[in-house]
């Protein structure tokens, strides 16, 4: 069984990563000849073109779990490096080769093995794209528990291999809850049945989650078995500008309380990043705030607010109350509610497409932070200032961009700065972009809130866990993978 491919993208944009099909179907792809020069590209450079493999032989693309256990017994007699690849919509360089490693592709593993309609219980291959998932499940009635603005192309085994986070964590929770079993390849080739269909099971170590997050540095997974949740029967989307952060945390408190059970997102988009997308004239997206003028954002801040739940007029209810008290309090400066599906997708766009909007102002230097409320923008505004007061050009037409955006109900910020791209970063922009991660540090946030540590932010991990801690994940590495061939570089620091 095969899932169906006839999804729309919640994007719209045709700039949100979709998956290379060209080359589906084959087993290995290596260029033979200046034709086929172009071939690899798709994995061999990353979406924000950040990072690309100076030199890679070949394309690895298994169909079967037996097909990827020969492929790693052979490299790992022989002492070849592997990288595995989903995807290739990762923002750590994760999944790009360092030199001349082989990169071995789940795309060709993309089957659905089981589905439990009773239970909501799906197992499937590894390979399978979250989009396709989640439309394959709705007419059971089901939808994934992760939704992120890289759905199109990301790829389950990905999904958790990052462990990543998205615009549903808020409900739903973290793939360590979701996923309930795996089947993984280690590297010599063994390969590890924990493929368990149950929501109990005490029977020693949970040990599949080891390698949920491990960024493919401790072995394939090539099968996901996961709870998935009911598609909710009532979805309502709000958006609603705000006059000062201090408001928007007011709004954080006064959502929980009158929404409770039933809010499923809470996000941010600062007026930077909101700018940065309406004024994107070619998507033709519209801030519904902003009343007939359009150009610049009326609120420096905005919220999306969404709820999903079973009861479409209760639901309804709940939210537009919500709005009014948050009106009459002068919490909010303004509020509108979604009147139907298409709204609703709007008011989803503008949030989604902000990488995709930034990655077409330049080169950017993309921070995913978890910081406690009370310092969450303080970081942004900080940024801008000190950028601002090195005389750094700001804004649009050739300057730098600083955006503030993110899953305001995890407390993650997306703190981006773009740059020119053609141009070297002057030494103020590198000088303040160099101070993020420590800031974040120093006020006891997380450096690396959902995206990983790949190549970008090893160097955080022995800064961030103890010597004790870093000890004992260096050991877990030798273990499973005593030759290091699995993803080299990445994720651990270079001073092993
Ligand atoms: P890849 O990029 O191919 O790989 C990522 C890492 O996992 C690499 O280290 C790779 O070696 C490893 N890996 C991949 N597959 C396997 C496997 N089967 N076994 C072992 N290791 C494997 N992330 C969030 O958390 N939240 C978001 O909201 C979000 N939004 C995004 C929006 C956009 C527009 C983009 C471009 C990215 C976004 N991301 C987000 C980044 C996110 O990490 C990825 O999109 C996704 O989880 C990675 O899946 P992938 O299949 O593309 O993996
Ligand atoms: C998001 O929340 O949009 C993603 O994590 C991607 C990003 O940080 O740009
Ligand atoms: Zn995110």
């Amino acid at each position: 069984m095969k899932p169906s491919c006839d999804a729309s993208s919640a994007g719209g944009a045709s700039a949100i990563p979709r998956s290379p099909s060209s080359a589906a179907g084959k087993l290995l792809l290596a260029p033979s000849g200046p034709d086929d020069e172009n071939l690899l590209v798709p994995y061999t450079q990353d979406w924000t073109h950040k990072w690309k493999a100076p030199q890679c032989p070949a394309v690895l693309q298994p169909r079967t779990t037996g097909q990827v256990a020969g492929l790693l017994r052979h490299c790992y007699e022989r002492d070849l490096h592997v990288v595995p690849q989903g995807g290739n919509t990762g923002l750590v360089g994760g999944g790009i080769p360092l030199a001349n490693e082989v990169i071995l592709s789940l795309a060709n593993m993309n089957q659905i093995i089981s589905f439990d309609a009773a239970s909501g219980i799906l197992v499937c291959e590894a390979g399978c794209v979250l989009e396709e998932l989640d439309a394959w499940l709705r007419p059971y009635g089901y939808i994934m528990p992760l939704d992120l603005g890289a759905k199109g192309s990301c790829q389950i085994g990905g999904n958790v291999s990052t462990n990543a986070g998205g615009l549903r964590f808020l409900r739903y929770g973290s793939l360590h809850g979701s996923v309930l079993g795996l089947e993984v390849v280690l590297a010599d080739g063994r390969v590890l049945d924990m493929l368990s269909t149950l929501r109990k099971d005490n029977t020693g170590l949970d040990l599949k989650q080891i390698f949920i997050g491990a960024e493919g540095t401790l072995g394939v997974i090539t099968k996901v078995s996961l709870q998935v949740p009911p598609a909710p029967a009532a979805v309502q989307v709000a958006l609603v500008g705000l006059e000062s952060f201090e408001k928007v945390r007011e709004m954080v408190m006064l959502s929980k309380r009158k929404l409770g059970e039933i809010l499923s997102a809470m996000e941010l988009v600062d007026a930077a990043a909101m700018d940065v997308v309406v004024g994107k004239a070619a998507w033709g997206l519209r801030n519904p705030l902003a009343g007939g003028s359009g150009a610049n954002s009326p609120f420096p801040f905005y919220m999306l607010l969404e709820t999903s739940g079973s009861g479409e007029a209760h639901d309804r209810e709940k939210m537009e109350e919500l709005l009014e008290t948050a009106l009459d309090g002068g919490v909010v400066g303004d509020g509108t509610v979604a009147q139907d599906l298409a709204q609703a997708q709007e008011i989803w766009k503008l949030r989604e497409l902000i990488p995709v909007a930034m990655e077409e102002e330049g080169r950017v230097h993309k921070f995913d932070v978890s910081l406690p409320l009370s310092a969450f923008y303080a970081l942004v505004e900080r940024t801008r200032e000190a950028l601002e007061e090195g005389g750094v050009v700001m804004g649009e037409g050739g300057g730098v961009r600083v955006v503030g955006y993110g899953h305001l109900g995890d407390s993650n910020l997306h703190l981006n700065v773009s740059v020119p791209r053609e141009a070297p970063d002057p030494p103020e922009v590198s000088r303040v972009v160099s101070r993020v991660l420590p800031w974040v540090m120093e006020h006891k946030g997380s450096v690396s809130a959902e995206h990983g540590l790949g190549q970008l932010k090893k160097a955080y991990l022995p800064q961030t866990k103890s010597k004790e801690v870093v000890g004992v994940m260096r050991g877990m590495k030798k273990m499973l993978d005593p030759k290091g061939i699995l993803n080299p570089g990445k994720f651990f620091p270079d001073d092993a």
